[in-house]
């Protein structure tokens, strides 16, 4: 765990890949040697990054300082030996084994011992260009996507010799750059294009046997898996020569299933695009989406059961790195195991040599969905790690993803090689609060029991992780909004980088917390504060919970992981949540005097609004958009429940629970995320 610095990044090759991974690493601060063979292919790279940059000026998504700031971080040149002092050197060069095998060991002579050497090959082995270098320890694939500078998915592959520490500095690498990473067995196509490869070949397939023609094949696709482009519309952008080598390079390791079709290698030979016009039977859509998605299936559970990945990573790599709508096994889920079992039933009969996967057979004889898991434990070294791992969705908490939390969190607990359970979320959040679309289905049904029982076992969880005798650390690397905070408030002590960013939004939603939010925070921070924070809604950046103690520590995203495994390892480290008066900010110190008890009943029936004083004024303002029952429910929890014990306390946002649910305003105000301000009633 220790030297994990990850501040300087080599790139060797300054093409497609190249460029893009180099813009990626550079906008996220980190400082980048991008290196070609010669000056123009260096100067193309370059020119490349800021036509990129460009455009994002344009769309007003960065300022032009921004832009000169990016381009300052990276440096062009010829010189390899200009990566020497790097941490970290990907390389993204042709793929051509004996180039690629040459560079590495020039490479591994060049530079410091602690560099990690990666390889960012789509279809070679890892680990045969591991052993071209004397470091197949510090050696790993880290396969991007097109484009790397947009694209989040990040496949990290450790090979055989691949030490552990080296995985974790990929995985800081990733994080930094504002990757999701999946974890990925050094295999043939590794995890995504595994699958990905088939799909495409299979829809060539489905067009020479005369099964539909091409604008029924991509608008089957496009369908099924909520993505803007079929697979033939795919092909044409991304070049037909890619789909074919991708082909062969798979069934030159995994045999003819995956060999390009006789149609995908005629329209290679004629040079020509796909043609993409033509009329849509709909009435065979069904039965196209079927095929498409049974090759698929195939795949995902023979990835399974190889052991290539697990099922959550191979959704999260569909979802985010195809933006399919739901992975492979999400989808089997739905449609059921039964009919996913037939579809690849059906397929596999064109190839006799090819059984079902057993892990798919036994699952159709068990007749159970896949267990998918949404929040993973693993041990790394002396720290616990309890992952919230559903990045597409900002780790939302759902009934499912708080059972699994449940589930590793005792994991960890009872793990006794560590020494402490560290909270996390996977990707950019930590955990942007709780799904909401299922508190509007329950209010929808009238099943506001489901709703009860979901909030009582998501305090149960919370309250256990809160009195467990492990010392928990909740790392807060990103957006931590109501159940999320409230997650983080339940560790012993929260860590976070200043990309984190925390919040009470509930009341602007018609609700108030209820995963302890009001009772942990009162007690942390004070009746005052907590009042302010959970009436306003306000969303304070790390540096501000910091200094009004609501986070107990701060670090550089780069130094976090290294500071709270110090932090453990100090026996002595304590919670340093709350401030005394004086050491808060004149705004918060005036904040603070403005929530006392006495003017409580102000706030709340609008009597700041004509206030002389502006931060009185604007307050009251923000305040007043609010909805009016769920401000005077979380008052009145706050204060009855800040003299009893916590458990006791945290009871009280379930008293209320059913009264503020059935409120018009409850469901106006769910039912308003993502559209707009809501307009309350008071009802
Ligand atoms: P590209 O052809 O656009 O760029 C390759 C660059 O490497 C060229 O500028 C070339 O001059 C340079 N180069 C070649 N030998 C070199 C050497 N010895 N030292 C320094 N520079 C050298 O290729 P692209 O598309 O960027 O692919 C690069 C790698 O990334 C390949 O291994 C490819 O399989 C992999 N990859 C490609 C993806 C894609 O969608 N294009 C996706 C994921 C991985």
């Amino acid at each position: 765990m220790e030297d994990l610095e990850m501040k300087k990044i080599g790139i060797i090759g300054s093409g497609n890949m190249g460029s893009g991974i180099a813009q990626k690493t550079a906008q996220e601060g980190l400082s980048v040697i991008m290196v070609d063979v010669k000056p123009e292919f260096v100067e193309k790279g370059l020119k490349n990054i800021r036509t990129t940059l460009d455009e994002a000026v344009e769309r007003k998504i960065l300022r032009p300082a921004q832009v000169e700031d990016i381009m300052s971080q990276i440096q062009g040149t010829t010189d390899l030996a200009e990566t020497k002092d790097c941490d970290l050197v990907i390389e993204a060069i042709f793929e051509d084994m004996d180039v690629k095998k040459d560079l590495f060991s020039r490479l591994d002579k060049l530079c410091d011992p602690k560099t990690i050497l990666a390889t960012n090959t789509s279809s070679f082995s890892v680990d045969e260009l591991a052993q071209s270098t004397s470091r197949a320890d510090r050696f790993a694939g880290l396969h991007f996507f097109y484009h790397p500078a947009k694209n989040r998915l990040l496949e990290i592959i450790p090979g055989p010799a691949t030490s552990e520490e080296t995985v974790s500095a990929c995985r800081q690498f990733a994080q930094l750059t504002g990757k999701t990473d999946i974890l990925v067995m050094d295999a043939p196509g590794f995890a995504v294009n595994r699958f990905f490869v088939p799909w495409l070949n299979e829809a060539t397939r489905i067009l020479e046997e005369g099964g539909a023609n091409i604008p029924t094949i991509d608008k089957a696709a496009m369908e099924s898996l909520g993505i803007g482009m079929g697979p033939f519309k795919l092909m044409n952008v991304t070049g037909i020569p890619i789909a074919k080598h991708s082909c062969e390079s798979l069934a030159g390791k995994m045999g003819p299933f995956y060999a390009p079709s006789a149609g995908l290698r005629a329209q290679f030979e004629s040079g020509e695009l796909w043609d993409l016009e033509g009329e849509v039977e709909e009435s065979i859509l069904e039965k196209v989406a079927g095929r498409l998605s049974g090759a698929v299936f195939y795949v995902a559970t023979a990835l399974l059961e190889e052991g290539v990945t697990d099922m959550t990573d191979i959704d999260l790599g569909a979802k985010v790195g195809l933006r399919w709508r739901k992975g492979p096994f999400e989808t089997m889920n739905r449609i059921g195991i039964d009919k996913a079992y037939t579809r690849v039933e059906a397929l596999l009969k064109s190839w006799p040599d090819i059984s079902v996967p057993d892990h798919l057979d036994s699952q159709n004889k068990k007749g159970e969905p896949w267990d998918i898991r949404y929040v993973k434990y693993n041990r790394d070294g002396e720290l616990g790690r309890v992952t919230l791992s559903r990045p597409d969705a900002m780790n939302a908490l759902n009934e499912t993803v708080v059972k699994h939390l449940d589930e590793a969190f005792q994991k960890a607990e009872s793990d006794n090689k560590t020494k402490a359970i560290v909270l996390e979320g996977a990707g950019k959040a930590f955990v942007a609060g709780a799904d909401i679309g299922f508190f509007v289905k329950c209010i929808k049904a009238d099943r506001l029991d489901d709703n009860f029982r979901f909030t009582e076992y998501g305090q149960s969880v919370l309250n256990r992780i809160d009195e467990s005798k492990r010392f928990v650390v909740a790392k807060m690397d990103g957006l931590a909004l109501g159940g999320g905070l409230e997650l983080a408030l339940s560790a012993d002590i929260i860590v976070a980088t200043p990309k984190a960013v925390m919040g009470f939004p509930e009341t602007g939603i018609g609700i108030y917390p209820g995963l302890g939010g009001t009772q942990r925070t009162a007690r942390y921070v004070g009746k005052e504060l907590a009042k302010y924070l959970i009436f306003t809604g306000r969303l304070i950046p790390a540096d501000v919970a910091h200094s009004i103690g609501l986070v107990d520590y701060l670090f550089a995203p780069d130094e976090i992981d290294d500071k709270i495994l110090a932090l453990v390892r100090d026996e002595k480290t304590v919670s340093k949540k709350g401030k005394k008066d004086e050491d808060l900010t004149p705004e918060f110190r005036q904040i603070k005097d403005m929530f006392a008890d006495s003017n409580i009943e102000a706030w709340l029936s609008g009597r700041y609004l004509e206030s002389d004083d502006p931060l009185t004024a604007k307050t009251a303002k923000i305040i007043s958009g609010k909805a009016p029952l769920a401000l005077r429910l979380a008052n009145k929890i706050i204060d009855d429940g800040y003299s009893m014990p916590l458990s006791e306390g945290v009871k009280q946002e379930l008293v209320h629970l059913n009264e503020i649910f059935s409120t018009a305003d409850a469901l106006t105000g769910l039912t308003s995320v993502g559209k707009g301000r809501p307009k309350f009633e008071g009802k």
